[in-house]
């Protein structure tokens, strides 16, 4: 709900949980006064109130030639505000700078109005946050100097304790105008006693946790790799210093975008923290033509002072609620083979058939053929951009008719923004690869980036495209991405306009992205990235689920995966069982039930007591994913990056069913031997998978549960399954 007080200049976002309140002082800057747990008591005069001392409050006035105080006790370079200037009156970094026709940096937006409404509006050319259930309200600032507008919008959700933030750019004022930052938001919090925790990678190693405390001045977590990287995730949080799992207050954010990000915190001396968010402004400008608009991604901000499983549970459930739209999302996903790990690039269509038959014996309900059946592609050095069947090698027809007639789903692979300089297209073509005339070009994993900011290039791979999936009943498809952007230079638009480059092509990838979900929904679309490469939001809102890395061994992967599912939930986690030796079949069938559970291995090379194993975890999936894990609550136990345990416990919503997987890293015995657990009823009873007995919910949570007796050795896994008793 969203209310605006008049006498007061007081408009207040609550949803009952927590209250995000703004004072629209009388010098023209929205401030905000307030972002916290739902409160009773409001008083501006005293909430806004910067240190007595700080004196720059007052300025030159040329009209009257004399001096005058900030109206309203403004503060500036210290007040909380929701836009600050830039070159002018704040020196903690502006989130949108646009330079005037004089030269001159300053860029400063004053309110003009406010209107408030129910819902959410989608984002024009952007993916964004949907549902009904909340409300927004959008502010409209000018510049001072000029018809330069900006619309802000804030929406708050009644379902999750989170908040989405951002703001559109519009140019009435005659003249193109150049944007030389456009970030989405701004959040200054008065207090600064905070570790920031960003996740950091590389490939097979995505999403390591890494947490520093605050100190004075700047810190970022950023991509400049053309797609938001393996580097760095867009998921961050600030925890106030001393926070658990369980307690204190944590502040998490994301973007719903998928290309170049900036997460910046400024701490400053007076003891607050002003954060901005959104496009990175490293090579980043944007030529605003008289009469255009320029929209930012949509940032969110997550609120709990409930510690970081508060947190984290109310990202899931806004990821689930209000980002992912596929439309069977929220029905039960089939078990997924995929072919990769089995044979790379090296199959026949019997060869596949046989994996299809073998598949099924473990339970798989979607077969997914990979890399290497299209163009000239025996191995990664030719192939994209040349999106027809490679007859030769694969008849696809047969496969599909196969995987049909076995009552089993079908999928496909594509990576669409890339090339091949090997490719027919590229023959036909050279200029639709993204590079600088005739300077040499970074080869990643032998290829090029296509120029996804042209339209007759996206054009051109959508019909390649449909031309498959119209002739071909597919289920499912693979999105992948295996190199990073460095000659972000498009010889398609000039020289002013280089600037753009970076965004364009994340917008071409939501424009081909966008078009192929539209014209198949019932095809489900995975994101992937050279493993989990661009696992953000704004990939989510087209793909339901995105393959979390390229490294499946549980003993790597539990890092990945524990500190990928503080920011999403586990039902967009593409997890697989491989052929890693350090774990048995059940074990590493239990690891990927935490996950959107899938296999991919030689399947011919399985023997009859694994085949046993995996059908007995997949018989689990199938019983519990949907209610306990995708849809349930996610409770984090023990981290894996400890050295000793992972452990990860799932409630379902209606806390009848839990699931708790506990992997032990260092034959440690006892450790762990009574492990509390989480979020269960604690008047219910419940009976233990394990041995059988049933005891109260609280007898779990303050005793715990006992996993001493079969805990001997390194990674062997325990799955514990709890459910209510009659
Ligand atoms: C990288 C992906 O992460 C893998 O799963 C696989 O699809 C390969 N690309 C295929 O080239």
């Amino acid at each position: 709900m969203i209310s605006f007080d008049k006498a007061s200049h007081i408009v207040k976002l609550t949803n009952g949980s927590i209250d995000y309140v703004v004072y629209i002082n009388t010098e023209g800057y929205p401030e905000t006064i307030y972002f916290g747990k739902a409160m009773r008591d409001f008083n501006p005069e005293t909430m806004r109130t910067a240190p007595k001392w700080h004196d720059e409050t007052h300025v030159y006035d040329p009209k009257t030639g004399s001096e005058r105080w900030f109206a309203d006790g403004f503060k500036q370079n210290v007040a909380p505000l929701e836009l600050s200037p830039h070159a002018r009156r704040d020196k903690r970094g502006a989130p949108i700078i646009c330079m005037r026709e004089n030269g001159s940096f300053a860029t400063d937006f004053l309110y003009v109005s406010h209107r408030i409404f129910n819902g959410t509006e989608p984002l024009v050319g952007l993916p964004s946050a949907h549902g009904d259930n909340c409300s927004t309200v959008e502010f409209l600032f000018r510049e001072r100097t000029r018809e330069l507008y900006v619309k802000h919008r804030i929406t708050i959700f009644d379902d999750c304790d989170v908040v989405v933030k951002n703001y559109t750019i519009i140019n009435k004022t005659g003249l193109n105008v150049t944007l030389s930052r456009a970030m989405s938001m701004q959040l200054d919090l008065p207090r600064n006693n905070y570790a920031l925790t960003h996740f950091s990678g590389r490939w097979a190693a995505e999403r390591n946790a890494v947490t520093n405390k605050l100190v004075d001045g700047v810190q970022e977590v950023s991509s400049n790799l053309g797609a938001t990287s393996a580097e760095e995730n867009t998921f961050a949080y600030l925890s106030e210093l001393g926070a658990t799992y369980t307690h204190g207050e944590v502040i998490g954010f994301n973007l719903v975008y998928s290309g170049n990000f900036k997460l910046r915190t400024y701490s400053d001396m007076l003891g607050g923290t002003h954060i901005t968010y959104g496009i990175n402004d490293e090579d980043f400008s944007w030529v605003l033509a008289d009469g255009d608009s320029f929209v930012t991604p949509q940032a969110v901000v997550c609120y709990s002072s409930d510690g970081i499983d508060g947190m984290s549970r109310n990202m899931h459930d806004f990821v689930r609620n209000h980002i992912v739209t596929y439309r069977h999302d929220r029905e039960y996903k089939p078990v997924l083979f995929n072919s990769w790990e089995g044979c790379y690039f090296t199959f026949t269509t019997d060869s596949i058939i046989s994996y299809i038959d073998d598949a099924a014996k473990i339970g798989a309900e979607l077969f997914v053929l990979d890399d290497g059946w299209f163009g000239r592609r025996n191995d990664d050095r030719d192939g994209l951009g040349d999106w027809y069947i490679n007859t030769d090698k694969i008849d696809l027809g047969k496969v599909i008719a196969h995987c049909h007639a076995k009552g089993m789903k079908f999928g496909i692979w594509f990576e669409p923004e890339m090339i091949n300089f090997t490719s027919d297209l590229f023959k036909a073509h050279p200029d639709y690869a993204l590079r600088e005339g005739n300077e040499d070009v970074f080869l990643g994993r032998h290829q090029m980036h296509l120029d996804m900011t042209r339209d007759d290039v996206v054009d051109n791979i959508y019909n390649q495209m449909i031309a498959v999936l119209d002739r071909y009943d597919v289920d499912y498809l693979k999105w992948d991405y295996n190199r990073r952007v460095y000659e972000h230079y498009s010889g398609h638009l000039g020289a002013e306009r280089q600037g753009e480059v970076y965004h364009r092509l994340t917008l071409g990838y939501y424009k081909l992205l966008g078009r192929i979900a539209a014209r198949y929904p019932d095809m489900m679309i995975e994101g992937c990235a050279g493993g989990g490469a661009r696992f953000d939001l704004g990939t989510l809102c087209y793909c339901p689920q995105i393959w979390t890395s390229d490294e499946s061994n549980p003993a790597r992967r539990c890092t990945i995966n524990f500190n990928t599912s503080f920011g999403y939930p586990l039902c967009t986690m593409g997890t697989h069982v491989n052929d890693c030796k350090l774990f048995d079949y059940r074990a590493k069938g239990q690891f990927a039930l935490f996950g959107t559970y899938g296999y991919e291995m030689n399947p011919n090379k399985l023997t009859a007591e694994e085949v046993a194993m995996l059908n007995e975890t997949a018989e689990l999936y199938k019983r519990y994913h949907k209610d306990v894990v995708e849809n349930g609550d996610l409770y984090h136990i023990a981290d894996p990056s400890d050295g000793e345990y992972y452990i990860m416990q799932c409630v379902s919503k209606d806390r009848a069913t839990s699931l708790v997987l506990s992997m032990n890293l260092r034959c440690q015995k006892d450790r762990f031997r009574f492990v509390r657990l989480r979020g269960l009823d604690p008047d219910k009873r419940y009976k233990n998978s394990h041995d059988g007995k049933v005891y109260y919910g609280d007898y779990y949570m303050n005793v715990g549960l006992n996993c001493s007796q079969e805990w001997h050795q390194e990674f062997e896994c325990q799955l514990f399954v709890l459910e209510e008793a009659e």
